[in-house]
């Protein structure tokens, strides 16, 4: 393989970077909340029984919003068995998941600790089983003020002030029929459209988000878009999205170049948008991929027999994937893709936060610890701050069963209001490292240049597990000089790799 050359002017600064890309989710689901996030009697946990450790990894991560609490659960729920006095509230099955479901946590626990934790939540609500005055009755119990029954029984619970919550999610998949309460286009369309009506009548500045298609092979893919959003037109904000992806029949690299899935996404809905926008004369909205990861979804039955041998457990291991390096530059991948979209996408959110395809593992009176996946993440949160750069890319080919021969490298930057230029690039092949010339206009020192690549030049399948985290970011060695007005930074990309260099202007 020869080489490979980015070019960076940051004078070419394009969309804003939403914080809001950099969201999270917290589902009750397997051991996310129970046994994740709370586990009473653990060392580490407080009186109000969350786990210290997890909230100081969850703080490190660096997310700005938390989707709760669901997800397919959210579609069976009754929010009124969260709240109130926790001796008090009932057990449940929650048939989303096939598991018992005890309510120790609700909205107050959930967002005293997600204030902790410095995530705004975003709000789903049932319309699966349940419809427009639960949804109306969940809003005016978070966020009136007082002296209504509902407000009032709020503050009897213990709250005072109104939680305050600005976005709503109207349902989940409601297009897949897996769903509780699965529907039709027009009957979601109708009922949304009828929901958000409400809660807008209520408070205006809300923001909601109608659910898209579940996923881009959905039957309803795209006519689905159209039919919601001409229901909702004018009173929806943004439009939901998920997107999993996994390695599939070993091909390797078409996996790493999972960004290209991401960019046709928003592609394909993006222009839904717009063309039901000029339809109705409405604002386009934002798209909200408000359920991403790697995600082996083919491995699902083996991870989780108990609930499909049929018992009922209390918060089972469901889905707790373990992530290897490749993994990790996927996510990393996917988020260069996202930033890259940052004019497109108004939110986004990690699904999910802990145990559950998470960056975050524990073990019941255990360690917490950083998955493979934790690290993109954090990086990007950190250093993708102001607006995007688009940079020019010149990089060999590689070779992809999914998407044919790609460009080996991937590539997004971006700077911010002091000047500091980021750029997040992906090395998509398995087989040889690529040296890598990146120029950026300006002249800039090398601050930070960090690489996530196979531990010692070994194995892409290396996880991080509860014995041993040997995969974290390591410094890139680079070779920087400047001329003419531009830096010039010199490196090697191991295969596969995800890196990340910021460059400040000397002062
Ligand atoms: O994140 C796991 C599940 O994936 C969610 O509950 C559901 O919305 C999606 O299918």
């Amino acid at each position: 393989m020869s080489s490979g050359r980015i070019e960076v002017d940051p004078r070419e600064a394009g969309a804003p970077i939403s914080r809001r890309l950099f969201g999270t989710f917290v589902e009750h689901m397997g051991r996310s909340v129970y046994d994740g996030i709370y586990e009473p009697g653990h060392p580490t946990a407080g009186p109000d029984g969350f786990r210290e450790d997890v909230l100081e990894l969850v703080r490190e991560l660096g997310g700005t919003l938390c989707r709760y609490p669901g997800g397919n659960f959210v579609s069976g729920y009754r929010w009124e068995d969260g709240v109130g006095p926790v001796d008090e509230r009932p057990v449940r099955r929650d048939p989303a998941w096939h598991s018992i479901e005890t309510n120790r946590v609700g909205l107050h626990e959930f967002a005293d600790w997600a204030e902790r934790a410095g995530l705004e939540i975003v709000e789903a609500v049932n319309l699966g089983t349940r419809g427009i005055e639960e949804a109306g009755d969940l809003l005016e119990y978070a966020n009136h003020p007082g002296g209504t029954e509902l407000s009032e029984r709020r503050r009897r619970n213990g709250r005072d002030e109104p939680f305050g919550i600005r976005v709503w999610c109207l349902g989940n998949e409601m297009d897949g029929p897996w769903q509780i309460g699965h529907k039709t286009a027009e009957e979601y369309g109708r009922l949304a459209a009828e929901t958000g009506r409400l809660m807008k009548l209520c408070d205006p500045r809300l923001e909601l988000v109608v659910a898209g298609s579940s996923n881009r092979a959905m039957p309803t893919y795209g006519e689905w878009e159209r039919t919601v959003l001409r229901h909702t037109a004018g009173i929806a904000d943004h439009l939901s999205l998920h997107l999993y992806v996994e390695e599939i029949d070993g091909d390797a690299t078409g996996f790493l170049a999972s960004g290209i899935e991401l960019d046709a996404f928003v592609d394909d809905i993006g222009s839904i948008v717009d063309e039901v926008a000029d339809e109705t004369g409405t604002t386009p909205l934002g798209l909200s991929i408000d359920e991403w990861n790697v995600w082996y979804n083919s491995r699902w039955n083996a991870q989780s027999d108990a609930v499909a041998a049929g018992e009922w457990l209390h918060a089972p291991r469901l889905i707790e994937d373990e992530y290897s390096v490749t993994d990790a530059i996927v996510l990393g991948a996917l988020l260069v893709a996202m930033v890259r979209n940052a004019d497109r996408i108004s939110m986004a959110n990690l699904a999910q936060l802990v145990n559950v395809i998470a960056p975050i593992r524990t073990e019941p009176g255990g360690p917490a610890w950083r998955q493979t996946t934790y690290f993109p993440f954090q990086l990007t949160s950190r250093f993708a701050r102001g607006r995007v750069v688009p940079p020019q890319v010149t990089a060999p080919s590689v070779v992809t069963a999914k998407y044919g021969d790609v460009a080996a490298l991937d590539c997004v930057a971006s700077v911010d209001d002091d000047g500091a230029v980021s750029v997040f690039v992906v090395h998509r092949g398995i087989e040889e490292a690529l040296p890598v010339e990146l120029t950026v206009a300006g002249d800039l020192d090398v601050e930070t240049a960090l690489v996530l690549a196979a531990p010692d030049g070994g194995d892409r399948h290396t996880t991080n597990t509860v014995d041993a985290q040997t995969v974290e970011p390591v410094e890139l060695v680079t070779a920087r000089a400047a001329e003419d007005g531009s830096t010039t930074v010199r490196f090697s990309l191991p295969a596969p790799s995800w890196a990340v260099l910021t460059l400040r202007p000397r002062s």
